[in-house]
């Protein structure tokens, strides 16, 4: 399945179809290089999750946490920025329980950087620069 967005606001509002193809899933991976529009789609998600921002880019953290309000069955979203780190790194960030509670949303940039580490059982997202501003968004079942 693929998407377009051909500015920031369309790529914002991919986070509600993506959210209902979720199907009981609560793992999403956003690969695409650097300004790919990862971190824009994340702030897509947890706007329509209702998380309360900033929703700032946890590029220098690894991670940020949110809480939410329990729509779609979510009580948290947990959003990680793999670029700079390698699956050793994860268990200081409870990775595994994270990752296995369904209540929470996890979201994951870079996940070829923690290949080791993913669950089978996530919606992958691959997202194409185009042009300067239009982004590809296909959607892999793995
Ligand atoms: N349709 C679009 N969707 C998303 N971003 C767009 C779009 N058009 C242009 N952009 C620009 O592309 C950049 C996307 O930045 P963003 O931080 O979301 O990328 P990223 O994939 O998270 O990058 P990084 O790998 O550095 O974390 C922004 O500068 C944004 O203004
Ligand atoms: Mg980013």
């Amino acid at each position: 399945m693929e998407f377009e967005a051909c500015n920031l606001k369309d790529t914002r509002e991919l986070a509600k179809t993506i959210l209902d193809l979720l199907n009981g899933r609560n793992i999403i991976l956003l690969e695409g290089s650097l300004g790919a529009g990862k971190t824009t789609l994340t702030q897509g998600l947890l706007e329509e999750l209702r998380a309360e921002g900033p929703f700032t880019s946890p590029t220098f953290v690894v991670m940020k946490d949110y809480k939410l309000d329990g729509k779609k069955g979510f009580l948290k979203a947990f959003h990680f920025d793999c670029y700079r780190i390698d699956s050793s790194d994860l268990t200081e960030m409870s990775w595994h329980e994270v990752i296995t509670n369904k209540d929470n949303l996890v979201v994951v940039e870079w996940p070829e950087k923690i290949k080791e580490a993913l669950p089978k059982d996530s919606l992958c997202i691959k997202i194409e620069i185009v042009d300067e501003s239009k982004r590809k968004f296909i959607i892999k079942n793995n």
